[in-house]
Parts: structure tokens; C-alpha cells; sequence
């Protein structure tokens, strides 16, 4: 009997165990919805995620981490991650996007991991903001990221076969956004304004069933890396460019080689289309509900994606009481 080339044989869907870490992390993470602490619920995410990325069969290096050694003593920029075995991997880690969410107790905290082949993610570096357009596959090519937004807007609704006053457009809800509201707004599209996470609103975007047609504004840098990796996956688009909130911040990005002008595709933030992502619901969102905690220990729900085959996978997982313990931060004596 002919043995199947290598080509077909099934190889690891790595998201698959980083699912887990997901999960633990926003099962540590969700006992501080609405407590007011952004950094308990935080450092509770990190910890929990980082004891279960260490199990990984991967020698993986956290290129989008929770920052500079000096201020974050795990999942830090540069950190090796994993058993050490291959394959080699960038990861950018998100323990909790929507911090601020998860501590008013808000909807949308996601706990977030992506991957992507060694060498093939942008390194930010300093650059905390981008510019921002997310569309799904339908609307691919339908964005010039130095038109105007009504233009965009008209090639967005036209390849969708839709009028621009049908379309829902997503934006953080920030003062800096002002002008780019009024733009929106003046083309009679709808708009959603959100507190935070613009992780999930990018997937919201990506997504056909979730009514969101196109994400637009400055969100973090590290954000629209991660969220680049689950564009791979799902199809649709983002491009964006990198934005610096004063001159003195342009003259050193220029000064470490960053070019401000250059638009930053989908692919010229993750260069691989071999990427894995996964999110597991802190609290509950459009996106994913959140955890649940039950008599027996508590419900997760997931979405795990890999680039290369286009998979999309909802994960709903029953998780015990002993397994909770393990995560958790806060001791209910
Ligand atoms: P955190 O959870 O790290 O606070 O990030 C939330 C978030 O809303 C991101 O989703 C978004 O990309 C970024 O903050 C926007 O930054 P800022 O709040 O400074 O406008």
C-alpha cells in the first residue's frame, strides 16, 4: 500500500495545547472581574499562562510579551518560552486584552495567544500605537490606507454589495479618534464605540457572522501583531501604519530605523501564513462568553485557529474544581 508523501500526513496543530494556556489564564484571571484591581487580575492571567506555556513541546521567544525585563519578570519581551525542543517559534502573548474591562467587570477581556514561525512577527520595539484597518475576506483589497475614510468606506460597502449606511464600523472609544468619528459619521455609517480590546474587535471585524464590517483607529502595536495572526487564519485584511503621539517619539522610532510611513500589511506584520492563534472569554463578549464558575469548578469558551489550513474551532471546555485551584490567585478561605 503507497504510504501517504509528507505533505499529507497530519502534522501538530500547536494551538491546540496553547488552548490550554489560554484557559488557565482566564480561569485565574476571571475571579477578579469587577474588583477594581487592573493589576491583580493581570498578574494573575500572566502566571497561570506562563506555568502552562512552559509544558509546550517548543522552543518558542516572546517577541509581543508584557514588557522590558526590568518591569515584567515573566512573559517578557525576549523570554524563551517552552521546552526548548522544536519547533522554533515567536509568540506574543496577551494574558488579559481588556485589563480595565476585566476590573470594571465590563464585557469583551479576552486572555490571548498567537504564534508564528521564528523571525517572521514585527518587533514593535517602543512603538506603542498603529493605525488600524481590519476587514474580512470579503472585503479584501477594498482599503488604501492613504485614501480617505469615506473612500474606504465606499470600497468596503461595494465589495460587499452593500450601501455604506448598511455598514457597522468599530472603534476604540478614544479623544483621539475625534476627527475619524466625525469622518465615519458623515458617510452614514453605524458606529460601535468600545472602552477597550481591540483584539476582539479586530475578530469582530474578521468574522461574517458577528455584523461588525470594518475595524478602524490607533490601537497598540502589539495588538494588531497578535491580531495578524488570526487574520492568516480567518481570511480578510489588516493594514495599518505606525503612529507616534509626538514628534519627539517620531525622531526615535526614526532614530531605531523605523520607517512611520511604511504601511503595514497583514503580511509585513507577520511575514508567515503558518501561524496559530487562541482566545479564551475572561468576561463574558460578542466574541466568546466568559468564564463561568459552577458548583463542580467552571466553563471556559475558546476560538483556536491555525493559519495554514484556515481551521476555526470553538473550544467549550468543563474544567474541575481541583483544576481551578491551581489558578487561582485569591485565596476565598
Ligand atoms: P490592556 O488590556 O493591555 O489595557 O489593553 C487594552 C487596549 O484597549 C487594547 O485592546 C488596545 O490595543 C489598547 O488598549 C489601546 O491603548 P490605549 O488604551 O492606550 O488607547
Amino acid at each position: 500500500m503507497p504510504q501517504p508523501s509528507s505533505r499529507q500526513q497530519p502534522d501538530r496543530n500547536l494551538a491546540l495545547e496553547l488552548v490550554r494556556a489560554t484557559e488557565a489564564a482566564a480561569l485565574a484571571a476571571g475571579r477578579w472581574m469587577g474588583r477594581n484591581q487592573k493589576e491583580a487580575g493581570d498578574q494573575a492571567a500572566v502566571d497561570a499562562m506562563r506555568l502552562m506555556l512552559s509544558t509546550v513541546e517548543m522552543d518558542g521567544v516572546v517577541v509581543i510579551g508584557e514588557g522590558e525585563k526590568d518591569e515584567a519578570p515573566m512573559l517578557y519581551n525576549g523570554e524563551r518560552i517552552g521546552t526548548g525542543n522544536p519547533p522554533q517559534t515567536d509568540i506574543a502573548v496577551d494574558p488579559i486584552d481588556g485589563t480595565r474591562l476585566l476590573a470594571q467587570g465590563r464585557p469583551g477581556s479576552l486572555a490571548v495567544i498567537a504564534m508564528a514561525p521564528r523571525g517572521t512577527m514585527f518587533d514593535p520595539g517602543p512603538m506603542v500605537y498603529m493605525m488600524k484597518w481590519v476587514v474580512g475576506a470579503d472585503a479584501v483589497g477594498a482599503v488604501d490606507i492613504d485614501a480617505p475614510v469615506t473612500r474606504n468606506l465606499e470600497a468596503i460597502a461595494r465589495a460587499k454589495g452593500k450601501d455604506v449606511n448598511d455598514l457597522t464600523v468599530i472603534m476604540l472609544d478614544r479623544d483621539r479618534h475625534d476627527d475619524l468619528m466625525r469622518e465615519v459619521r458623515s458617510t452614514g455609517a453605524r458606529l460601535r464605540l468600545i472602552m477597550d480590546g481591540d483584539v476582539a474587535a479586530s475578530l469582530l471585524a474578521l468574522l461574517p457572522e458577528k455584523n461588525i464590517d470594518a475595524l478602524i483607529g490607533i490601537g497598540g502595536t502589539p495588538e494588531g501583531v497578535t491580531s495578524a495572526c488570526a487574520v492568516h487564519a480567518l481570511g480578510g485584511e489588516m493594514i495599518g501604519r505606525l503612529w507616534a503621539r509626538s514628534d519627539e517619539e517620531a525622531a526615535r522610532a526614526r532614530e531605531l530605523g523605523f520607517d512611520l510611513d511604511e504601511p503595514l500589511t497583514t503580511g509585513r506584520l507577520v511575514s508567515s501564513t503558518d501561524t496559530f492563534f487562541v482566545c479564551t472569554g475572561v468576561t463574558d463578549g460578542d466574541l466568546v462568553d466568559g468564564v463561568v464558575y459552577t458548583a463542580r469548578g467552571a466553563t471556559t469558551e475558546s476560538l483556536v485557529m491555525r493559519g495554514k489550513s484556515g481551521t476555526l474551532r470553538t473550544v467549550r471546555a468543563r474544567h474541575t474544581f481541583d483544576k481551578l485551584m491551581t489558578y487561582s490567585s485569591i485565596d476565598f478561605g
